[in-house]
């Protein structure tokens, strides 16, 4: 597709999914791909396997290139976006990474698990808020390890909120911990988007289910990755709270595309279904100073 030729889409919606090359993500553009009506953005880190993915859905599709490690990086992908596609009618903000370490850094010194899980995300969002078609949605991926309770989350180190400029901060610390909180900074952004945007778009929270099949773990020791690839067909089939990327892919396709939930606004949905979120994700204030100083960290 050749820049702002938006033409040959004629009235069909268009979905940017970020982080589409795999897990999640993958099974999401497929899924969004094969829904009459749509057609489908790959933001992507690695263009070259963004177009194999693309060519291999049997839809047209675009590949934007997306780092959103990098606040000009992700500047760059929204104004091509925006410039490349008349209407947007959805962002899924689906791309994450978890590290074992917060010593990793974003191009602008930002800690990495929260630069690109919350702020790269938060920065695309505001940067396209203007592009995005009446009652478009946006749907943040987050996950249950936002809860932080051992019936929720599991043996997961709970999250450890402090001021955005603090968690920005690399300190060496826990990666989980740090992933965690990116989380729970996911849902306190969807619902401070929702009120934000209320009446121009639909944003909600999204958890995929346990899924240790997927990339995310890659940075884990190879030992434990040798376990965990050992074990994955099994958690994800059989117990309650994980999921199959392919089908929490189409949960997440659905949240987009299904003309039931249009107006739904300000929700935590776990799979398929609405649930209540941690209490801290209700904290209003809490999630206002996040935007606030999210705003002020990404300029
Ligand atoms: N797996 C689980 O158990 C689980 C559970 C709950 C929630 N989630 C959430 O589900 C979402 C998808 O994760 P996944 O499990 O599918 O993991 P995954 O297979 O590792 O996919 C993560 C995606 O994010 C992309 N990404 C990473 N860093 C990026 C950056 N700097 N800029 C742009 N894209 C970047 C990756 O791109 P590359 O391919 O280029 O590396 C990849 O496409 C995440 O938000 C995660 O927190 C996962």
């Amino acid at each position: 597709m050749t820049p702002t030729d938006t033409s040959a889409y004629g009235t069909r919606r268009t979905a940017v999914v970020t982080g589409a090359t795999r897990g999640l993500g993958l099974h999401a553009v497929r899924a969004l791909a094969a829904t009459p009506g749509w057609r489908v953005v790959l933001a992507v880190r690695d263009v070259d396997e963004g177009q194999r993915v693309a060519a291999d859905l049997g839809a047209e599709a675009d590949v934007v290139g997306l780092d959103l490690a990098s606040l000009d990086g992700v500047r760059t992908a929204a104004a091509e976006l925006a410039d490349r596609h008349a209407r947007l009618d959805a962002l899924v903000l689906n791309a994450g990474v978890q590290v074992s370490r917060a010593d990793r850094t974003t191009e602008d010194g930002f800690e990495l698990t929260f630069g690109v899980n919350h702020l790269g995300h938060f920065l695309l969002t505001t940067l396209l808020a203007d592009a995005l078609a009446p009652g478009a949605r946006i749907v943040a991926v987050s996950s249950g390890t936002h809860y932080g309770t051992l019936r929720k989350s599991g043996p997961f180190p709970r999250p450890k909120w402090r001021p955005a400029r603090e968690l920005a901060r690399p300190d060496g610390g826990s990666g989980q911990v740090a992933y965690s909180t990116s989380k729970l900074a996911n849902v306190l952004f969807a619902y401070e988007a929702a009120r934000r945007l209320e009446g121009r778009a639909d944003v909600n929270a999204f958890d995929p289910g346990l899924m240790p099949s997927t990339g995310l773990a890659r940075d884990y020791p190879p030992w434990a990755l040798r376990i965990y690839a050992r074990v994955a067909p099994a958690i994800e089939r059989f117990m309650p709270g994980a999921a199959q990327p392919a089908e929490a892919g189409r949960a997440l396709a659905r949240l987009v595309t299904d003309p039931a939930l249009a107006g739904v606004t300000g929700r935590y949905f776990a799979g398929g279904r609405p649930r209540r979120s941690s209490p801290a994700t209700y904290d209003r204030a809490r999630a206002a100073d996040l935007w606030r100083e999210s705003a002020a960290l990404t300029g």
